[in-house]
């Protein structure tokens, strides 16, 4: 969502922050801007679209500056428009905003009251306004940026630029900001990721919950107080992230695709990881535990419900797989004794944040499945079990979901007191080359995406541990495709979307060798209402290529915990090629955001 940059140091900070900004543009985003500092004056360029449009105003100008603060908007308050676009600013204040207000109407209202005028219809420029009036009445900004964000509700960070200093003032509230230091310590940044800081810092700061981050040019140096103004010790230091690289498509059309033929390496390493890293010791165990309470939205949801069956089988012990959305809102009947257990690949997701603290304040234990280390979710949990996928910048989850599911299952040994990967190396082994084969050759998936792109519908289906692959891979269809698609559990077609069926819809049938029979039965009865049928499937079977149209064969042999992964590559392909040939932007589909940092 929202994109943050900000720069102050002893260079021209503008190409800093627009490439910071072009770095989240993954992250999704309607509009961007910056706000810089020429001759002690406050300037904002923003425009609507695209960042080129705005990198085409600031080129215009030949814009230099060594203050600069940035933003990409995903909007949530007021529509998509110029005005609306970051910065927002007035003569003594540029400030960037990425979460939602929920005091801001009333707080507006009061302003109003006051005689103070608003330009925007966001909730943000509330900020800008409070601010400016407890400036003018005599605080510091620093005190007056303290009280302003004392008097919001919800969950926020904003960058201030103020006219009076030459610093840069960052806070936070559940939601993500970091800063840092060059090595030479002359500039200093603050961002909303920190992928947007790589290759310009060398020390990477994460500030902790309502932590103010002064970033101070006159002295070189980041300082952090508490919302008393107090020097605060809430944040950590993580040199580590010096090593993180900027990605490049590496010569693949999209980074979804890159992401998507990544899977075999990932695989190969992550079992090394955890044979080196886990012993067979954590501090959870599923013995003491009641009920196991996965927790996530959209993919990871999906890499939960993967997670349920076998943790039951296994495990012995309830779980509830829950959409981060809902369960933050209910009454949850949990115990002391229950685990959550949070999947989130950004570890950012404002739902899955709040589910992790409702769960820490009911005293259960907190345990995540996990990519982005440093993120809000990494500090809550008591155990975090890192997927080691690297940065995903399609918007569509691809790899994370296979690493979530992959480590998902060490975690259920861990919980079993076992060694993590003992059991899984030589089916791990198989799945890779299994997934390998399906890379070296995607030719009939092309073939099938070329010729169902067209057609009305599409239904996704499967039964038992191919269900939550039906469910992924219509939503990784809908995401970037922009179709009508649905998944649904073999067995439920009947009960009403059997309705949808007739010689225009497509029904993407998953069948593994396990429940063979009854899956079939199901096709038979879409074949029966003249159906279009594409079945992902056990190779070499002549009744499926019989009873299909299209029929994508794959060998289940020796798969047994992994196979769902080895059918989502399909569905991840199949989803891809008919994107392409709706020509959609499938690394940044309309409307969707990489991290939804707000509910
Ligand atoms: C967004 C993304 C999805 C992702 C979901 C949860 O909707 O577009 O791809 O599955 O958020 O994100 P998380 O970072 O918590 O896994």
């Amino acid at each position: 969502m929202c994109g943050i940059v900000g720069y102050i140091g002893n260079k021209n900070g503008v190409p800093v922050v627009l490439e910071g900004l072009s770095r989240l543009e993954y992250r999704g985003y309607d509009s961007a801007g910056i706000s810089y500092k020429e001759d002690h004056e406050l300037n904002v360029l923003k425009k609507e679209g695209k960042l080129e449009n705005l990198e085409a105003i600031v080129n215009e100008k030949k814009v230099t500056s060594s203050s600069v603060i940035g933003h990409t908007r995903w909007a949530t308050h007021g529509e998509v428009n110029d005005t609306n676009a970051h910065p927002h600013g007035n003569d003594d204040f540029s400030v960037v905003h990425n979460g939602i207000i929920e005091n801001a109407f009333e707080l507006k209202k009061e302003l109003q009251a006051e005689g103070e005028v608003f330009h925007s219809q966001t909730d943000s420029e509330v900020f800008l306004v409070l601010l400016t009036k407890n400036f003018k009445s005599g605080l510091s900004v620093k005190d007056a940026v303290l009280k302003t964000f004392k008097a919001l509700e919800g969950n926020s960070s904003f960058v201030v630029l103020p006219k009076a200093e030459n610093n840069i003032y960052a806070i936070k509230r559940s939601a993500p900001l970091v800063c840092g230091k060059s090595d030479d310590d002359q500039e200093l940044l603050a961002s909303s990721d920190p992928y947007a800081l790589i290759g310009f810092v060398d020390n990477i700061f994460f500030p902790g919950e309502e932590t103010l981050c002064f970033l101070d040019s006159s002295n070189n140096r980041i300082d952090f107080f508490d919302l008393d103004g107090n020097p605060s010790e809430n944040y950590k230091s993580d040199k580590s992230r010096k090593d993180l690289k900027v990605e490049t498509k590496e010569g693949f059309d999209h980074f979804m695709l890159k992401e998507i033929y990544e899977q075999p390496k990932l695989i190969n390493e992550i079992a090394k990881i955890y044979k080196s890293e886990y012993s067979d010791q954590i501090s959870i165990k599923a013995q003491d535990l009641d009920t196991i309470n996965i927790i996530g939205c959209g993919t990871a949801w999906h890499a939960g419900l993967c997670l349920r069956n076998i943790y039951e089988t296994e495990l012995q012990t309830k779980v509830n797989v829950e959409l981060a959305s809902e369960f933050r809102y209910r009454e949850p009947f949990v115990s002391s004794k229950d685990l959550g257990l949070f999947i989130s690949q950004s570890g950012e997701t404002a739902d899955t944040i709040a589910c992790t603290e409702l769960c820490e304040k009911l005293n259960l234990k907190l345990a995540s499945i996990l990519n982005v280390g440093g993120s809000t979710l990494n500090r809550l949990c008591h155990e975090n079990f890192m997927i080691h996928a690297g940065q995903e910048i399609g918007v569509a989850s691809t790899k994370a979901f296979t690493m979530q599911v992959i480590v998902g299952h060490f975690l259920m040994r861990l919980l079993q007191g076992k060694h993590p990967t003992a059991d899984f190396e030589k089916e791990l082994e198989v799945l890779k080359n299994r997934i390998q084969n399906i890379l070296d050759d995607v030719s009939s998936i092309k073939k099938i995406a070329n010729e169902v792109h067209t057609c009305k519908g599409y239904i996704f289906t499967g039964r038992n541990k191919y269900f939550p692959i039906a469910l992924e891979g219509a939503l990784k269809l809908k995401e970037i495709a922009y179709v009508h698609a649905e998944g649904y559990a073999a067995g439920e077609l009947k009960h009403g979307p059997i309705a949808l069926i007739d010689e225009e819809m497509v029904s993407i049938c998953l069948v593994g060798p396990e429940l063979f029979e009854k899956t079939l039965s199901n096709i038979e009865e879409i074949k029966a209402r003249k159906g279009k049928i594409l079945i992902v499937g056990p190779k070499d079977n002549s009744k499926l290529e019989e009873i299909s149209d299209w029929y994508i064969p794959l060998d289940f042999s020796d798969l047994n915990y992994f196979s769902p992964i080895y059918v989502n590559v399909v569905m991840q392909l199949l989803s891809y090629y008919i994107a392409r040939e709706k020509g959609t932007d499938i690394d940044k589909p309309r409307n969707l955001a990489k991290s939804v940092t707000v509910e």
